[in-house]
């Protein structure tokens, strides 16, 4: 499969063209932005580490009932994935409180939920993703009640095999964004990526950051955390 012309390019990846109109080729940045594309900078190897690892967990959670974008992994840093039109939401779930939780609503960061949360932010730079409902979502039309439904079912689904499969290498998944996507005939699928960017890792014995919080709050580390998480799931 050839790359052919780019069709996107994000903050983190490239996306491009195949002779396939239903595939395309992901190639995965070492680019970093946070706070809203307020602070720029380089995590040294990323790019390859979140490519193996966001394809290592999507096959794990295909196995286990899932469906995902993902069809081969090409190379360190690129994938082939089904073509998806992106449904514009950002769908977090959160098992413990940190980051915007902690701040919007006053919980110290590592209270313990009760159950899990899932909330949804408008996917649109312009507007700074702001975070919505889901009757806000059918309202701007950016999927119907049947989408939402199948969406947020995955999302806790993908919470729960995921949580208990880090826990294997001693990581606890605190909260993370997913992504979903439409295939050509309305199937929807998890699209873009699991990894350190859009997951905050806490390591369960020292709840040490193991993601892009490094990054994020200047706490600096953030490149050897990123081999850390690689190394104990990918060995
Ligand atoms: P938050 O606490 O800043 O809302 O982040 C919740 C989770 O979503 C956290 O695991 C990081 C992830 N995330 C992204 O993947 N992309 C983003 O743009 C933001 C703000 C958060
Ligand atoms: N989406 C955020 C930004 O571009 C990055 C993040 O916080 O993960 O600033």
């Amino acid at each position: 499969m050839n790359k052919l012309e780019q069709l996107y390019e994000g903050k983190a990846k490239k996306v491009f063209a195949t002779e396939d109109p239903n595939l395309v080729i992901v190639d995965y940045k070492d680019d970093a932005t946070a706070g809203d594309g307020a602070k720029k900078g380089t995590i040294r190897g990323k790019g390859v580490v979140n490519n193996k690892l966001s394809n290592n967990l999507m096959k794990m959670l295909a196995e286990q009932g899932v469906p995902t974008h993902f069809v081969e992994e090409l190379s360190d840093r690129e994938t082939l994935v089904k073509k998806v039109q992106i449904v514009p939401l950002e769908v977090i779930v959160r098992n413990v409180a940190a980051g915007s939780f902690s701040k919007r609503y006053g919980v110290a960061e590592g209270t313990v939920f009760k159950a899990p949360t899932l909330e949804f932010s408008y996917k649109n730079d312009d507007l700074h993703d702001p975070l919505i409902n889901h009757y806000h979502a059918l309202a701007l039309e950016l999927a119907t009640q049947e989408e939402i439904d199948t969406i947020s079912a995955y999302a806790f689904k993908v919470n729960e095999i995921l949580s208990k499969y880090l826990l294997q290498f001693n990581i606890r998944l605190i909260d993370f964004k997913l992504e979903f996507g439409r295939l050509a005939d309305g199937t929807i699928v998890l699209a873009d990526e699991i990894s350190p960017d859009t997951c905050r890792f806490w390591d369960a014995t020292t709840g040490a950051h193991l993601d892009k919080d490094l990054f994020r709050r200047d706490l600096g580390g953030e490149e050897e955390a990123y081999q850390e998480v690689m190394k104990r799931l990918l060995g």
